[in-house]
């Protein structure tokens, strides 16, 4: 059994993992998911939504975990030993240091909520990590046995950092797309599958199809803007330059997302953050009827998308894109309907909202696949 720990959307990262790999994830927490079924794990590092892998050595009664994990550690020849509990033990610091006495080595413990900054220290140390995981529900507040799982997998932080801080073109105007939320998008439209031709029709500086380059596809991208595009061909060019990055091919292209399929009129996909409005001031927030007006203004930029969409994607072909809702005086004003969608020739298959707390502008991460 593999326990996948989630990043700060858990079902988001849950939706991801699902779409990816064939097998049953379970929530055990809120954001740890079990998964019963073969796993490579060389194909954890193209996931945007997860943080932290471990696999199951032991599932134990809570009277016998100090003895187990001494057996285990003391049969692992890793010098540094992680103990991080997920299980809410309250292993105190007289059982700890009983531990510590029994195994003769250096162990840290770590806070149940690892932060990024200790895994990639953990990560960085080839430490042993054992991580405590409740093999009942916590959430339903069951009496449980304890799963002694191993870390076999750390998201590289780094990388990820220095992609989006390196990149030559930036843009804070056309909206800064988190580079995991762009990876999880291209997972979402591809199933997984590499080889794909994945398209962005407001594709911006590119950070969707650079995360797109990354897992395996071919990329068309289109925008109005002529500095988008040029941006967004420097940033492609430079992920091309990727160290074993298998070669891939790009097309941009000047143009309407409401006309996309008469300058790219085929595609296996699509993954798009879209044109979602001019940028609110929260501080100094914009009238109801202005900010209604603005989804009025979307909802029909948005039909005619998907119009053309619907052109140039095969039938079962995907799109996933992150369609605004703004939350405004206690109210949520949404763009174009699920319903509007299915009328224009679409399944509905799901949809996630991502925001951040308190934020006016919701992204609905939505997943359509044409009928
Ligand atoms: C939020 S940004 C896109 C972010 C992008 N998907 C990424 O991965 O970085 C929105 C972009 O849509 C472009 N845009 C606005 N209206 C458009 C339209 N009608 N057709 C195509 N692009 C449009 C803007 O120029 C802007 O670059």
């Amino acid at each position: 059994m593999f326990y996948f720990f989630l990043g700060n959307t858990p079902d988001l990262s849950l939706l991801e993992l699902r779409k990816v790999y064939p097998g049953e994830f379970t929530f055990v927490t809120k954001d740890i998911a079990s998964y019963d079924a073969e796993l490579d794990l060389n194909s954890l590092p193209h996931l945007g939504g997860t943080m932290k892998v471990a696999q199951s050595l032991e599932v134990v009664s809570p009277k016998k975990v100090i003895s187990t994990l001494v057996e285990l550690i003391s049969a692992d020849s890793q010098k540094n030993i992680a103990l991080t509990d997920y299980a809410s033990l309250d292993l105190g610091r007289a059982v700890f240091h009983e531990l510590k006495d029994k195994v003769e080595r250096s162990i840290r413990f770590v806070s149940m909520e690892t932060g990024p900054h200790e895994l990639v220290m953990l990560s960085h140390q080839h430490v042993l990590e054992l991580n405590l995981i409740p093999s009942g529900s916590l959430l339903e507040g069951k009496s449980q046995n304890i799963i002694i799982a191993k870390t076999v997998w750390i998201y590289d932080a780094e990388d990820w950092v220095s992609r989006d801080r390196s990149k030559p073109y930036r843009d804070i105007k056309r909206g800064m797309l988190p580079p995991k939320l762009a990876r999880i998008i291209t997972n979402l439209a591809t199933g997984g599958k590499s080889g794909l031709t994945l398209a962005d029709p407001f594709c911006g500086t590119g950070t969707v199809l650079m995360e797109a380059m990354m897992v395996g596809c071919n990329v068309l991208g289109g925008d109005t803007n002529p500095e988008a595009i040029t941006g967004a061909k420097s940033n492609l060019e430079w992920i091309l330059s990727t160290p074993g990055l298998a070669p891939r091919t790009y097309a941009l292209k000047l143009g309407d997302a409401t006309h996309f399929d008469e300058f790219f009129p085929s595609c296996d996909c699509i993954a798009t953050e879209p044109y979602m409005g001019p940028l609110l001031d929260e501080r100094n927030p914009s009238s109801l009827d202005k900010i209604k007006n603005i989804a009025k203004g979307l909802d029909k930029l948005y039909r005619g998308a998907f119009k053309s969409f619907y052109k140039s994607l095969p039938v079962g072909g995907r799109v996933v894109m992150t369609i605004p809702s703004f939350r405004v005086y206690g109210k949520e004003i949404s763009t174009i309907s699920i319903d509007t969608l299915v009328t224009l020739g679409y399944n509905y298959i799901s949809s996630v909202p991502y925001s951040k707390p308190g934020a006016a502008v919701i992204r609905n991460i939505t997943i359509l696949e044409k009928k």
